[in-house]
Order: C-alpha cells, then structure tokens, then sequence
C-alpha cells in the first residue's frame, strides 16, 4: 500500500506547509494549522468517478419516508422529533460529567430491545467501567455488545462483524485514524474520524450516535467542527450542582429545531420529565420579594420558569450584576430602563439574578419576568404567586407582543394559575379565557403598577 500522504494547512487563509507550524506564516494566525490528506490520495481512495454523474430531475425522485425507530426514551424521542432515522448519524455533545455516557447506554438498551444488537465502542472507558455503569443503570443484555477501541479502522472492522442496528462512539475525541499522524481530538482526526464513520453510516444504514466533548477552550476539536456533516445535533446541558438535564436539538436534518427534552439525573440514571414547571415550581416560595413566575417556550414547549432576584445596597463602590440562566447584557440593557424610563434608583444596588432549577433561558419574554423581579425585590413588595407574566420590552419602556401565547397561557391554567399579565398586543387578540384573567400592559410604568400587590 502506498504511503498515504498528508500536509498541514491553514483553516484561515489556506496556506499549505509539509510541517505542522504553531503560527501561519502567510496570514500570522495562531494555532489554525491543521494536518489534512492530500485531495489527490481522497480522490483516488474513495471517489473515483467510473462514469458520468447523472444528474436527474427533482420529480423523477422517489420520495419514500425514513424509516423511524422510536429510542423508547420518551424525551429523546421528542428532540430527535420521534425517533431515531435509519442510517442517520446524530451527535450528542455536552460538558465533561454531564451525563452523555449515563443517556446513550441507556439509549443502547432501549435500542438493543428493537434494532437487534447496539454497538457500544467506548474509548474513554474499559469494558468492566461500563459494566459498573450498567450495573447502576440495571442494563444487562447480551445485545449490547462493548468495544473498547480507539483505532478507527479496527472499529469499522469490528462494526462490519458485529453487524449493529445502531453504534454509540463515545467519544469522537479519543479516536484516531492511522493516516494522520496527529494526535487523537486534533481537529484534523477529529473531522477525518467523523468523515469516515459518517460515510460507513449511510453506506450501511446503521443509525450512529457520536459523543463529542465541549472542550473549555471555546471548543477548537470539540462538536463544533463537526455539526455541518451530521444529521442532528443534540447538545446536553445543565447544571452539575442540580440533576436537572435539558437536551437541546440544534441541528435536524429530519425534523424541527429548538426541541428539548427534559430529564432528571437520579441515583439510577437519567429519568424522563413529562412536566418540568411542575417540577420547577414545586419549591417556589409563595409571596416573598423579588420571585416572578415568568411563562416561556423553549423550542414548541411552554415551561414555567422561576426568575429570582436580589436587590441589595452594595456594600463597595462598584455595584454588582450577577445573573445565572440569563443574558447578562439583557438584565443591564432592562436596568439602564427601569432607571431612566420609571426612575428607580439602582445604581448603588447590587442585582442578583437567578433562574430556579439550573436552566438558561434566551427568549426575550422573559424581559418582564426580570423586571417584576428586580422591582419587587427592590421596593420589598412581593408579586402574586397565582400570576404569571410574559412580554418583550423595547428600550422606551414599551411592552412588545411576543409569540405563542396560547401555548403559554394554557401551561399556566393547567398548572393552576390564574392570572396573566402580558403584553397589551397579545391581550386584544386573545379570545376568551373562562376563568383566567389577562391584563394587557403597554409600558413598564403600567406593568409596574399592576405586577406588585
Ligand atoms: P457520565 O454519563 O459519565 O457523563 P459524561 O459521559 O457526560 O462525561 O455521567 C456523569 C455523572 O452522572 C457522574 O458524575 C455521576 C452521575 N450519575 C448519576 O448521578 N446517576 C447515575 O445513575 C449515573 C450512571 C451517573
Ligand atoms: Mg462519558
């Protein structure tokens, strides 16, 4: 076999060098020199062009549906958007210790019940470290079959044999391949690997789960080289300190984007959570300053959230803005208009910010929820705990509408509340609610005036 040969190129500008270089000569960049194989070996090893491409007609395609196979896991089912697709290939990335292992063994027993054998090529952990996992997880089959490997061609090789309906990588980050000499979790081996597995996936139809690490450095090797060749995306999130885990799909090639799915980390793995502002209300302090319950959608799904904050003097010059689970330019953008539009005096105020549960909201209808929370915390009045409020405020202090307010109202009235205060936009168009009551507010001033009691 001829050596395979391999230069080092430059992800910015392009520029090639026989050498690895830590800094681009030609365009001064640091660190963006990755190994790559030579076009012409690519070409010959994988695509060599026997006859003319035939380009066709769209309507002579036939257009036959995926074939779906439900996980069994209720709320991955749901980011996948019902279900795993056949020969697609599905990236799962996720903070170190965040629970990607403890979801895709879980996965791969679920999978082993109706795909036939499950694949499981570990390259972080040995057989006995997964066994103790299952062992926790009480997984035992004998249709879970675990690899522990790092060479990529040996795992091909050993997938052809096994013969799986579905194969977990975990992770992407410790394979390597023999024809580049970088090191293992480059970003050269980390995109060669998930070229190489991708294309055996869609060759042999078998349904493949990527792991891949969210590395601190801004992610250089970590999914991020690789979202573009995949089908799905799924990023797992949450907070280490709370068993909350939300599974958030950022990438599907077969179904929608923004899904999520909820679980709970327990002592015996991840468990689905059909109704999370249930459970994240369930410890919500009733009519204590500064603790709003704000109604958002993440994805197509309402969650009832609690939005908390602290307003104190600050006890230096500099006053102090935390915020955890939301933008921080947000809440100072909101402050800068509580301050100059209903004249509250918090420049010499410390603001603390938290969103219960360990979750981060990005929607701008939390903008309500912020201000009621810091208002109520700072003039000491508490906001009715049977209240919720959503609306999006613009930098005069009006109230803008925001979307999918039904959806909204509806999770609020079957978690038992029964008042709204939402834009004055959204109010005019709602139809009748029997038994809820919305108030329409068109600026912060006469938000202000109705949110606290
Ligand atoms: P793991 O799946 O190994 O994380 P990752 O693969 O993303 O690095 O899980 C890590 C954490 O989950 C670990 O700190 C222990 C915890 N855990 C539980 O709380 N319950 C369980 O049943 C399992 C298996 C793990
Ligand atoms: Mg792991």
């Amino acid at each position: 076999m001829s050596k395979i040969k391999t230069f080092y190129q430059c992800q910015a500008c392009g520029y090639a060098s026989p050498k690895w270089l830590g800094k681009c000569p030609d365009c001064d960049a640091w660190n963006t020199i990755v190994e790559e194989k030579s076009f012409s070996d690519t070409y010959r090893a994988g695509h060599a062009v026997h006859a003319l491409p035939q380009p066709q007609p769209l309507n002579a395609v036939s257009g036959g549906r995926e074939k779906r196979m439900p996980t069994g896991i209720q709320e991955l089912d749901r980011a996948l958007g019902g279900g795993v697709v056949q020969g697609s290939v599905i990236l799962v990335g996720g903070d170190p210790g965040i629970g990607k292992s403890t979801l895709l063994l879980q996965t791969a027993s679920h999978l082993s019940e109706r795909a036939g054998k499950v694949l499981y090529v570990s390259g972080e952990e040995s057989p006995e470290q997964i066994k103790l996992r299952a062992e926790r997880l009480s997984i035992n089959s004998d249709k879970i079959i675990l690899l522990s490997e790092t060479n990529l061609e040996g795992i091909m090789g050993a997938a052809a044999g096994v013969s799986p309906g579905a194969v977990v990588i975990d992770s992407i980050q410790t394979l390597y391949t023999e024809e580049l000499a970088s090191a293992p979790g480059s970003v050269g081996q980390v995109r060669e690997c998930a070229a190489r597995l991708v294309s055996f996936a869609k060759r042999s139809g078998i349904a493949l789960f990527i792991i891949g690490h969210v590395t601190k450095e801004g992610a250089i090797a970590g999914p991020r080289v690789l979202e573009h060749i995949v089908d799905t995306v799924l990023y797992f999130e949450g907070d280490r300190g709370h068993s909350f885990r939300i599974l958030r799909t950022v990438k599907n090639r077969f179904g929608s984007t923004n899904e999520i799915g909820v679980f709970g980390m327990t002592d015996s793995g991840l468990i689905d959570i059909e109704n999370p502002s249930e459970l994240f209300l369930s410890e919500k302090p009733q009519d204590v300053a500064g603790s709003t319950v704000v109604a958002c959608i993440e994805g197509t799904r309402p969650l009832l959230i609690d939005l908390q904050a602290l307003v104190s003097p600050t006890t230096f010059g500099m006053p102090r803005r935390t915020c955890m689970g939301i933008d921080f330019n947000r809440v100072n953008l909101l402050v800068a208009v509580m301050e100059k539009i209903s004249g509250m005096h918090l420049g010499g105020m410390d603001i603390f910010l938290n969103v219960v549960g360990g979750i981060k909201i990005s929607e701008p209808a939390v903008d309500l929820g912020i201000i009621a929370s810091i208002a109520s915390s700072f003039r000491e009045t508490p906001v009715d705990s049977r209240t919720v409020v959503f609306g999006e405020v613009g930098l005069a202090g009006e109230i803008r509408a925001v979307n999918q307010v039904d959806a909204r109202i509806k999770e609020a009235a079957k978690i038992g509340f029964r008042r709204a205060i939402i834009p004055k936009t959204n109010a005019d168009k709602l139809k009748n609610n029997a038994g809820f009551e919305t108030i329409g507010v068109n600026s912060v001033d006469d938000f202000l005036e109705v949110v606290l009691i």
